[in-house]
């Protein structure tokens, strides 16, 4: 019987996942631990590079990010859209504006991830595609704190639309052309690798909340870009 089958899902869950993901993926793990109570897991988070490391080291089940790796024979599936918004403080003079040219960035003090970061190489490639040169005024590793510098009116940056879904009373995202970026979470495992059961069986759960995510928050999203 399933029930059964549940019970017998027992071991340990090792995933690795980029920094936008922490905003979505330890949401999930309670549900998941309450539905088999025999997994434990394991929850590392780091930026796309480390990710990297760790996948060819092997250390996890499953790695979730932004940008399949190209240099490793992978499977990946997309689950989830992650796209990336222009950030700025609320108050900011170009809040209110409508389809901002991608050039006038080029005026902005900038905010920017550490290099090994995948938004920061996303960011670099739009910029590159349309020879935009931006102001960087502060490098920093993490994207709460590029919150927090926005708040405080150091600057304005790019992030993942998700480091904005548990507030967004401070800041607003402006109306850009060529934004949001449009990119994807992938699930990813090296090819060849055999998934144990305890990794299947999250897989299918991911997906499965994934659509869910989907459905409630196209309302908070539209509202929060009003
Ligand atoms: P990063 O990746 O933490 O390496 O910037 C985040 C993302 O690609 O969404």
């Amino acid at each position: 019987k399933v029930a059964d089958l549940k019970g017998l899902k027992q071991g340990q869950l090792r995933l690795a996942v980029i920094t936008t993901a922490k905003y979505f993926i330890p949401r999930l793990l309670g549900p998941f631990c309450q539905l088999y109570p025999g997994i434990d897991i394991a929850l590392q988070v780091t930026n796309h590079e480390g990710i990297l490391e760790r996948m060819s080291a092997n250390l996890d089940d499953l790695y979730i990010l932004s940008q399949v790796p190209e240099h490793m024979d992978v499977n990946y599936q997309p689950f989830l859209e992650n796209p990336m918004v222009v950030v700025a403080p609320i108050n900011h003079r170009l809040a209110k504006e409508k389809k901002i040219s991608i050039q006038q960035l080029e005026d902005e003090p900038f905010i920017m991830r550490e290099p090994g970061s995948g938004t920061r190489r996303s960011i670099q490639k739009l910029f590159d595609e349309h020879n935009i040169t931006v102001k960087v005024k502060l490098e920093l590793g993490s994207n709460e704190a590029i919150k927090q510098a926005i708040a405080g009116g150091l600057g304005i940056s790019v992030l993942s639309r998700h480091t904005l879904l548990p507030e967004l009373a401070d800041l607003t995202i402006l109306d850009v052309e060529h934004f949001p970026i449009k990119r994807d979470w992938y699930m990813v495992y090296p090819n060849g690798k055999q998934l144990s059961i305890v990794a299947r069986t999250y897989c299918e759960y991911l997906l499965d909340a994934a659509k869910q995510f989907n459905q409630k928050t196209i309302g908070v999203y539209a509202e929060a870009e009003r």
